[in-house]
């Protein structure tokens, strides 16, 4: 058996919960060390230390304590910090997961070296280059060596873009995995009773994309839509360090937080807040995980966004677009407080098992792996180089 030595990379909140069960298969697996390396994209309490504790990570081996910044400053940031501690671990392969600024950065850095990269959450396009993430994708799934995919779009977006069918798979979501292993967990949380909620009865909202929170206009028409919403339906907003200092800066946080009738509360971890979206009535979102998770549940969500890269939440999920215009927001939110339904089917191979067939092909692939791992020739020509200068 080849042993492999495999640096997994976080960097943010929906990282973890995608490592979590990658994390948990790799340790099952004698020839596989897992080294895992955080960068401190986010560093808070509540927007990492409680999903280490809540999803039973182990400890970083590195901390980067990147912070926050432009994305060019903390990308470059990350980049000069990967270079040193890839030349170190010296890994056979890097494994980063979704589509943040760390997963770039990870993926540029460790390509340019010669270690190849695996993108788990490869392939998913919204086709909207004005987001962040889109450019994350598409840069990481040009240089990946292996790339696995949640859903059947991911390949065919993969394989129009000339990727060969051979570095593709089709391996299902390992956030859907996260959530299965926490099920029993995510019964027990008290969080309903915290918070003085009844099942059914409210709506879940988090908002964090910079085009509907960087944008006055577009945050001041979600905000008048659940000021209305409200008017009907109890709300609770775990609002995002990003969101509350726009909210302020905007001027919409006092007359939001005031509302009698939505809740305004911190982050919250993934245990309580995985059982606060199984318990509400819909979620209303603009975050991409949220909305694989709620077809998993089989809760309504609405998408305060114009398109989504993951349109199987919508063929086979409870999903639907409404963008940040306030009308349809309302219009389409009381739909659902009125009883309204959305017929759901399980995605393909959102079963649990999507890590260890992540898993399961590194370990077969384990021997062409190695032979993809340059970094020992290019270390020496990088030596050559400095002790020459
Ligand atoms: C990042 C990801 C986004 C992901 C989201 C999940 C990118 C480009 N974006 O967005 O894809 O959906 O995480 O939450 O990588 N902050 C804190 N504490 C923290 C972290 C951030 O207060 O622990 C504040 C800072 O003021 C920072 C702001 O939040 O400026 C935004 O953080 P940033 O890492 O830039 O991106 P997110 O908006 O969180």
């Amino acid at each position: 058996m080849t042993d492999l030595k495999i640096l997994n990379v976080v960097g943010c909140r929906p990282n973890f919960v995608k490592i979590a069960p990658l994390m948990a298969e790799m340790k099952k697996r004698p020839g596989i060390t897992p080294v895992l390396a955080h960068t401190g994209q986010h560093y808070d309490t509540v927007m990492s230390d409680v999903f280490f504790r809540d999803l039973e990570l182990p400890e970083p081996n590195i901390y980067l304590n990147i912070g926050s910044g432009s994305h060019a400053r903390q990308m470059a940031l990350m980049c000069q910090a990967f270079e040193g501690l890839l030349l170190d671990v010296n890994p056979d392969l890097v494994l980063v997961v979704g589509d943040v600024n760390s997963t770039v950065s990870a993926s540029l850095t460790a390509i340019k070296l010669g270690f190849p990269v695996a993108h788990v959450e490869a392939g998913l396009r919204s086709f909207d280059r004005e987001m962040p993430e889109e450019i994350n994708r598409v840069v990481t799934d040009a240089v990946a060596d292996l790339l696995f995919a949640t859903e059947r779009s991911a390949v065919r977006n993969l394989l129009r873009e000339g990727i060969p069918r051979e570095k593709i798979f089709f391996v299902g979501n390992v956030m859907i995995d996260t959530l299965m292993m926490n099920a029993p967990k995510i019964a027990h949380s008290n969080a309903l009773d915290r918070f003085g909620l009844v099942p059914k009865s409210y709506a879940l909202v988090t908002l964090h994309r910079p085009s509907n929170v960087d944008d006055k206009q577009a945050l001041v028409q979600i905000a008048e839509a659940l000021e209305e919403l409200q008017g009907h339906t109890k709300i609770v907003f775990p609002v995002h360090p990003r969101t509350v200092a726009r909210l302020e800066h905007f001027g919409i946080w006092e007359r939001l937080t005031q509302l009698p009738n939505i809740k305004v509360i911190e982050p919250l971890g993934y245990i309580d807040f995985t059982k606060l979206m199984r318990e509400s009535l819909m979620v209303l979102t603009d975050s991409g995980g949220i909305q694989e998770e709620s077809t998993a549940l089989g809760i309504p969500c609405l998408t305060v966004r114009k398109n989504t890269e993951r349109p199987v939440t919508i063929t086979h999920g409870t999903n639907r677009l409404v963008g940040n215009d306030k009308k349809k927001i309302v219009a389409e939110g009381l739909k659902i407080i009125d009883g309204m339904l959305i017929p759901r089917r399980t995605p393909e191979k959102w079963d649990g098992m999507a890590a260890k067939r992540v898993i399961d092909i590194l370990v077969k692939n384990a021997e062409k792996i190695k032979q993809l791992h340059r970094s020992v020739r290019k270390r020496d020509i990088w030596q050559g180089i400095s002790s020459a200068a």
